[in-house]
């Protein structure tokens, strides 16, 4: 019978179909590595369905091909026949007994990655052979939960999903990071192919508050492209966003939702991925600290500092920072680190941001200096949601837009909003990738992304 590695595991833990010791099974797959004796190898299979390999037994006077067998290389793929022997083995409970190997699609010599460590670096030069690494196989499976545990924690919530555009004639942020779209050469977009300058969203924030004005909860989930020349470990030109927006929601909801949602999201891979968080607690992560640390951020509860108090413990410590610190100034990556690391030891709710490092239309606090901003700073990645209260009074939007000289034009439907049965609400912005970042414990955005796209790096 035609089986995964993935039944077979299931099946000795007693999970699903049971297949007996014994039964003639079928596997395809790539071999990992092949080692062998004159009378006997092992083929360690590797099928896609299981971050475990499964091992194969060959022996010289059970199979007819046995010389051959013995040269398949790392990296080609085989069809294997044979009987299922149960071996009680903790690290490989099962093992199949060959009684046919066939070559499926051979494996030039030249193939780049053999049995030892290779660097991440090297790795990233070959983004279309790389998914078979132990260490891809685990960060896009867990890639592949993280966002569908994210769909589900939405939908049990009551949350509509929304698309919103990828194409946009408005720069949401306002940080003029947009990236062109066009069909000219020329730069000449009253006769461009909209007949208007457009760009690739920053995000979908702006498109998705309208549904949250009307069924209430909502949110969007998408790539989002900034032009943003920032070539850092965790900035990528290209990345995903999940973007929730709530009416008749404050700050104080938004961050209940922010720190629910990523508490459901780390118990689900924790109870999903095991195997593949156990690789990258041993093996990727700096501290092996990864499955405690994942662990904590359950159990905890988030710590909430104001950015003024934030400031204030920052200039305290005495730490001589490169940029040094003063209140009304964005914080940098060493600072973040600072806050979480050192201050609140865990994720930290920074709240409360002097209005002109943030976005048009954060709602202003009654100081007129703050607004009902919130960044979630989590250990070794820094910024990993940025949310905010949205603004909901027609004449303050208004005027802040004026203030900042924005061009009224393109977001005259946003302003709307606020005249229609308006209501308070808020909403947030996760990164896919930083999120995965912190959950895998992979330094570098590059390598949680299947083609990662940063400044003068297309080639694939
Ligand atoms: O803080 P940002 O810019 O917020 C927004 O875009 C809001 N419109 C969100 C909202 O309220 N709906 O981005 C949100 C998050 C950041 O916290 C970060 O995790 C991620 O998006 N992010 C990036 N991730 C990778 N590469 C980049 N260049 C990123 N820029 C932002
Ligand atoms: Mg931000």
């Amino acid at each position: 019978m035609k089986v995964t590695i993935d039944g077979l595991y299931k099946s000795v833990r007693g999970e699903g179909e049971v297949i007996p010791a014994g039964t003639e099974v079928t596997l395809e797959g790539w071999v990992r590595t092949n080692r062998s004796s004159n009378k006997f190898g092992f083929i360690a299979l590797n099928d896609g369905t299981s971050f475990n390999n499964c091992q194969i037994v060959y022996e010289e006077d059970k199979i007819k091909n046995y010389a051959d067998v013995a040269k398949l290389l790392t990296g080609c793929s085989v069809k294997v026949t044979g009987a299922l022997v149960i071996t009680e083995g903790a690290k490989q409970p099962f093992e199949v007994n060959a009684a046919e190997v066939t070559l499926l699609g051979d494996c030039d010599s030249s193939y780049p990655m053999q049995k030892k460590r290779h660097s991440l670096e090297f790795l990233r030069e070959i983004p279309h052979l790389r998914p078979r690494t132990n260490t891809f196989m685990a960060v896009f499976k867990i890639r592949s939960v993280v966002s569908q545990s994210l769909h589900e924690f939405f939908r049990k919530n009551g949350f509509v999903y929304i698309h919103t555009p990828i194409i946009t004639g408005n720069d949401a942020e306002g940080a003029g990071e947009c990236f062109t779209v066009t069909t000219r050469e020329d730069g000449n977009y009253q006769e461009d192919f909209f007949g208007k300058h457009a760009c690739l969203t920053v995000s979908g924030q702006l498109h998705v508050e309208p549904f949250a004005l009307s069924f209430g909860k909502v949110y969007t989930f998408g790539p989002t492209f900034r032009a943003e020349n920032s070539n850092t470990p965790y900035h990528a030109s290209e990345f995903w966003m999940i973007e929730p927006e709530m009416a008749f929601c404050d700050l104080k909801g938004d961050m209940k939702v922010m720190e629910a949602m990523l508490k459901y999201v780390i118990s689900d891979i924790l109870e999903n991925c095991r195997d593949e968080l156990e690789f990258l607690n041993n093996f990727v992560a700096e501290k092996k600290d990864l499955i405690a640390k994942l662990e904590r951020v359950v159990s905890s509860d988030f710590k909430t500092i104001t950015y003024t108090e934030a400031v204030e413990e920052l200039i305290k410590s005495g730490e001589k920072f490169e940029n040094p610190v003063s209140w009304g100034m964005d914080f940098n990556k060493e600072h973040e680190v600072y806050i979480c690391e050192k201050i609140a030891k865990g994720p930290v709710f920074l709240i409360d941001f002097p209005k002109d490092i943030k976005a048009f239309y954060m709602k202003l606090n009654p100081d007129g200096k703050t607004v009902a901003a919130c960044d979630l700073l989590v250990p070794g990645v820094g910024e990993l949601i940025g949310g905010s209260q949205r603004e909901e009074s027609y004449e303050k939007l208004s005027a802040r837009m004026d203030e900042l000289k924005m061009e009224r034009e393109t977001l005259e439907w946003y302003l709307d909003l606020r005249k229609y049965g308006g209501v308070v609400h808020s909403g947030f912005g996760l990164g896919l990738e930083r999120l995965l970042m912190y959950v895998t414990g992979v330094a570098n955005i590059r390598d949680v992304q299947a083609y990662s796209r940063t400044p003068k790096n297309l080639k694939f």
